[in-house]
């Protein structure tokens, strides 16, 4: 395999669909073959998972809400992830694995061993080359997440609290892996953040 897995995390609003929009469009424009997917969703009955998971009032215990997102990842990794790759494609998803490690670990207290499981069956040793986490104090990525105007879905409607383990999660996640994920300050302006992203794509992956 010589395509690659670009992944991008972050809590609600720090801009990871925007830049994912923008980094795509930078590397097509060089010649890179690009695939743009996401997380919970990706493919059709991932993307039902999805509304399910984020959008459907149905009341979920953390243990369906944990296996229904790696149900639909497992689904994501055969039918569209690994594929691309084996065609060369680079692929940005938007969100992924460490998301799950920190909404389901550290916001609904999953521990982490529980996730590792769940990730080995899964993944079968497929990791992200680069994953890149954009971080912003909680309470701006409610305030952009506000004024972006789509209504909360199941995450976004939790409490500060909550969103304040997922960052710290998160964060610590990026301190113990810091080769793979890297620290991007999302506070900055969009061409700011886009231009960090660039850079940290261009020296990993192109070195
Ligand atoms: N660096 C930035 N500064 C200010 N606003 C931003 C920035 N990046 C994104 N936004 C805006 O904030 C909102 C959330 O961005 P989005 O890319 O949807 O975030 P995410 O996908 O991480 O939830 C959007 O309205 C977007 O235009
Ligand atoms: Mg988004």
């Amino acid at each position: 395999m010589s395509g690659k897995l670009i992944t991008f995390e972050g809590g609600d609003g720090a801009g990871k669909t925007t830049q994912v929009a923008l980094l795509s469009a930078t590397l097509r424009a060089k010649g890179v073959n690009v695939l743009v997917t996401r997380e919970p969703g990706g493919t059709e009955i991932g993307e039902r998972i999805r509304d399910l998971i984020l959008h459907d009032p149905v009341t979920l215990v953390t243990a369906a809400e944990l296996l229904l997102i790696f149900a639909a990842r497992a689904q994501h990794i055969v039918e569209v992830i690994r594929p691309a790759l084996a065609r060369d494609k680079w692929v940005l998803c938007d969100r992924f694995t460490d998301a799950t490690f920190a909404y389901q670990g550290g916001g609904r207290g999953v521990p982490a061993e529980r996730v590792t499981q769940l990730e080995s069956i899964v993944h079968h040793g497929l990791q992200p080359d680069l994953t890149l986490l954009l971080d912003l104090p909680v309470t701006e990525g409610m305030a952009r997440s506000v004024a972006r105007g789509k209504g909360e879905d199941r995450f976004e409607s939790q409490d500060v609290a909550f969103k304040e383990r997922i960052r710290a999660t998160y964060l610590a996640r990026q301190a113990s892996a810091a080769h793979r994920i890297r620290l991007v300050d999302a506070s900055a302006q969009i061409e700011v953040v886009q231009a960090q992203i660039k850079k940290l794509v261009l020296q990993v992956l192109e070195p």
